[in-house]
C-alpha cells in the first residue's frame, strides 16, 4: 500500500493506551509474539500457520491474551480468528503491515481475508493491512482461469470496470465479522478489493475508532437479510474513519428478500470522505447477478442509525442514498453536521421508504 495518499492518523499514542488498559490490564495478560510460532516479517514466507498457532494459544488461554505482530511484513493466506475462547480480552497488536499473498490463487477463492467469528472481547489495534487488489485484477483482464474472487456479481461489473481504480476490482474483504459481541478495531490502515471492514449478521457491541480506507468498498454493515432467520447487528460506532477513493463510505446493505434481520443503533461519527463514490448508503435491494430476489422486499428492520459529522467529497453526483424496504421503512436516521460536495457543488440526496430527521447544517440538503 506504499503510497498511498492516506493522511496521517491523529493522536495514535491515546488511543493505543485506551486500548492497552481496557483489554490488557498490564503484567497479567499472556503474551504470544507471532514470530515465535514461525512468523517471518519478510513479506514473503506464508505466516498463516503461525498467526493460526498464536490465536489458538490466545483463544485458550484463561486470562487476557495479547498477540503481537512486530514491525515487518507478513505474508498472510486466509485466516479465522474463531472462538468460543476461554478469555473475553485478546488483543491483537499489529505494528507491522499484513500482505494478502501477491500470488492472488491463494485466496483468491476465498471471498474474506481475515475472519472473525464467534469471539466475546476482541481488539484489534494499529497495523496497515494490504489486500494487494493488483494481480487477481490483470488475472481478470487477461481473460482465463482466474479465481472466483475475480468475478464479480454483473450488475456491479458494468459500473466498476468503467470507473474505478484496478485495485478495487477484486472481491477480497480485509476483515469480516459474524456472529461477534465485544470487538475493537482501532488504529488500522486497510487497503483492499473489498469491504475494508465488512460486519455481518450477530454482530453487536463493535468499536471502530481511527481507521483509514482505501483503496476498498468501505466499512459495510451486511449483508444482511440473506438467510430467512437471522440474527440482527446492533451497538455499532464507527469513530473518526478516513476513506479514500473507495466504492462506498459508510454503508448498509441488505438483500431484497425476507428475513427477520435486523440493524440498529448504528452511530458513524467523525468521517472524511475523499472522492469515494457512494460516501452513504443504505441499499436494501442487492440482489447480486437478479437470482433468488427479484420482485421481493427485503425484511430487514433498520432503525436510530445516526451520521453525525460526515464531511469530504464524492465522486458522484448522489452522495446519500436512502434506498430501503417497502415493506419495512428505515426509521430514526439522524443527518447531523453532513457536508458533502461533488465537484465542489453540493452534492445530491435521495430517498426511499426512509424516515428521520436532520439537524445543523446538512448538504445536500435532506430529503428524509
Ligand atoms: C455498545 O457497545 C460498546 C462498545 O462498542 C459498549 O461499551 C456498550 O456497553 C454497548 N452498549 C450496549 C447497550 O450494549
Amino acid at each position: 500500500m506504499a503510497g498511498l495518499p492516506l493522511p496521517m492518523i491523529p493522536r495514535p499514542i491515546t488511543l493505543f493506551f485506551i486500548v492497552f488498559f481496557a483489554f490488557s490490564p498490564s503484567a497479567k495478560a499472556a503474551q504470544f509474539s507471532v514470530l515465535s510460532y514461525g512468523a517471518k516479517p519478510d513479506g514473503k514466507t506464508d505466516s498463516t500457520k503461525a498467526f493460526a498457532a498464536a490465536w489458538a494459544h490466545a483463544c485458550a488461554s484463561t486470562q487476557p491474551a495479547t498477540i503481537s505482530v512486530p514491525k515487518g511484513s507478513f505474508s498472510l493466506g486466509q485466516v479465522r480468528f474463531q472462538g468460543p475462547c476461554k478469555n473475553r480480552a485478546i488483543l491483537l497488536r499489529i505494528d507491522g503491515t499484513l500482505v494478502a499473498p501477491s500470488d492472488y490463487k491463494v485466496i483468491g477463492n476465498a471471498k474474506n481475508w481475515l475472519i472473525f467469528e464467534h469471539v466475546n472481547g476482541v481488539a484489534v489495534s494499529g497495523g496497515t493491512l494490504d489486500g494487494q487488489g493488483a494481480g487477481l485484477w490483470s488475472c481478470k483482464n487477461s481473460g482465463k482461469g482466474c479465481p472466483r474472487g475475480a468475478t464479480l456479481p454483473k450488475r456491479q461489473k458494468c459500473k466498476e470496470s468503467k470507473s474505478l481504480p484496478p485495485e478495487t476490482a477484486l472481491t477480497r474483504m480485509a476483515f469480516t465479522f459474524n456472529h461477534q459481541t465485544g470487538v475493537t478495531i482501532l488504529n488500522s490502515r486497510i487497503g483492499t478489493g473489498d469491504d475494508c471492514v465488512s460486519i455481518g449478521p450477530g454482530t453487536s457491541s463493535l468499536w471502530i475508532e481511527n481507521v483509514a480506507c482505501g483503496p476498498g468498498h468501505g466499512i459495510s454493515i451486511g449483508s444482511l437479510g440473506k438467510e430467512s432467520q437471522e440474527a440482527g447487528v446492533q451497538n455499532v460506532t464507527v469513530k473518526t474513519a478516513t476513506f479514500t477513493g473507495t466504492q462506498n463510505g459508510l454503508r448498509i446493505k441488505s438483500w431484497g428478500r425476507p428475513s427477520n434481520g435486523f440493524a440498529r443503533d448504528i452511530l458513524f461519527q467523525h468521517a472524511v470522505m475523499n472522492n469515494v463514490q457512494n460516501p452513504i448508503v443504505i441499499d436494501q435491494n442487492y440482489c447480486p447477478g437478479e437470482k433468488n430476489c427479484p420482485g421481493q422486499v427485503s425484511g430487514v428492520k433498520i432503525s436510530d442509525v445516526t451520521y453525525q459529522d460526515i464531511h469530504g467529497s464524492s465522486a458522484t453526483e448522489v452522495a446519500v442514498k436512502f434506498d430501503c424496504s417497502k415493506k419495512y421503512p428505515c426509521t430514526g436516521i439522524k443527518l447531523e453536521d453532513v457536508k458533502l460536495t461533488y465537484k465542489n457543488q453540493p452534492a445530491e440526496a435521495s430517498c426511499s421508504n426512509a424516515g428521520g430527521l436532520a439537524s445543523g447544517l446538512v448538504q445536500p440538503t435532506s430529503c428524509l
